[in-house]
């Protein structure tokens, strides 16, 4: 296939609650992949809309993941920063996947089965179609990266299929139109770290999410130091001590967790936690993780803080993003727009 150049797109829904799963299994690669590539952060607002929202607090939500892309260490300078409904392009790819995307490729999407529920038939046509508007977000910048954690993997193989679809159907036009053999890039899901998966604290089977109707399931970015260690110290363990090897953590899911939480938050690897604290008990290994996870969140919670204050600031950084992402999308939706044989004028 022709090559693409290296970019890297991922986005958050501001959906509040922001917690250490979004943290370790995306927003802590995010950070990394600023120094080797080129990078673009959405703020994805349009994905948010998909469930009942409320009109009052979303744009509040959007200021508050901003701040947090922020306060993690995002640098707008270097990475582009904004929110998908400033950038039209979004939603007009999206339409054209819904048409490029089968029923039948949807139906399978387990996230859309757990969000719809019982009630399938309530649930909007935008819930369905959501994993479109995600192939469109990436596709919109022929992005080749996209850093996410393991819940995302179905909805990029979707992206994938709908790009190879995109580059099958139209092989022709793209041709004569001088884009070579593809016109969209097959994206890379990129899930690595020890933590792509971070689980409940109440729960080993369940995901940490911003859904559970239990706070103490899941670690706030804006949680403080006592809440942390409250968290922590409650969490659901089993009595034996930890192994010394990663292997001894199967069928061991709570310890598993908290482990993958401790490596990812230290920058190291199971294995090398495992060195440490084989044979301690969770009376020793649980404060020595809430100390950890208080060093390295407070001084984002605080970061968040500070910038949340200064709206004017976030709008400021979300306008020159949006921008900048339009400059590049424009030029490749209008591309799309030729191969699919559709009218428009040329400047
Ligand atoms: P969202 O907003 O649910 O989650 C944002 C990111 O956090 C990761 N994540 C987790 N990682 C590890 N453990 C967990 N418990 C956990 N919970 C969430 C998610 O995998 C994700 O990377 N559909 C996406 C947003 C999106 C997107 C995109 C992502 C829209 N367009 C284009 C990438 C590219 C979502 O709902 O993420």
């Amino acid at each position: 296939m022709t090559p693409f150049p290296e970019r890297v797109f991922s986005g958050m829904q501001p959906t509040g609650n922001l917690h250490l799963g979004n943290y370790l299994g995306a927003m802590i690669n995010w950070v990394k992949m600023q120094a080797t590539h080129e990078c673009i952060y959405c703020v994805v607002d349009l994905h948010a809309i998909t469930i009942k929202h409320d009109p009052a607090t979303l744009v509040g939500d959007i200021r508050e993941l901003t701040a947090a892309y922020l306060a993690c260490g995002l640098d707008p300078q270097k990475s582009i920063i904004f929110n998908q409904s400033q950038v039209s392009q979004h939603a007009e790819l999206a339409w054209i996947f819904n048409c490029i995307a089968r029923l039948g490729w949807l139906n399978r999407m387990t996230q859309f089965k757990e969000k719809a529920g019982k009630d399938r038939e309530k649930a909007s046509t935008g819930l369905f179609v959501y994993p479109n508007l995600m192939a469109a977000d990436i596709l919109a910048y022929k992005a080749t990266h996209v850093p996410v954690g393991e819940d995302q993997k179905q909805h990029l193989e979707l992206s994938r299929d709908i790009a190879q679809k995109f580059n099958n159907d139209f092989a022709a036009s793209i041709a004569d139109h001088g884009y070579g053999e593809a016109y969209f890039p097959l994206p890379e899901p990129m899930i690595t770290g020890p933590a792509t998966r971070v689980m409940s604290l109440r729960d080993g089977q369940a995901k940490m999410s911003k859904s559970d109707a239990s706070d103490n399931s899941r670690i706030n970015m804006t949680d403080d130091a006592d809440a942390i260690a409250q968290k922590f110290r409650k969490a659901r363990t089993d009595p034996e001590p930890l192994p010394s090897e990663p292997g001894g953590l199967e069928e061991r899911p709570e310890a598993d967790n908290l482990v993958g939480i401790y490596a990812a938050l230290a920058g190291t690897s199971k294995e090398s936690v495992l060195k440490e604290f084989g044979g301690a008990q969770f009376s020793v290994f649980k404060p020595a993780l809430s100390e950890l996870a208080v060093e390295k969140l407070a001084p984002i919670g605080a970061e968040m803080r500070r910038l949340q204050a200064d709206a004017s600031y976030i709008d400021a950084v979300l306008g020159d993003g949006a921008e900048r992402a339009s400059a590049l999308a424009r030029p490749v939706l209008d591309g799309a727009k030729d191969v699919l044989g559709l009218l428009r004028t040329r400047k």
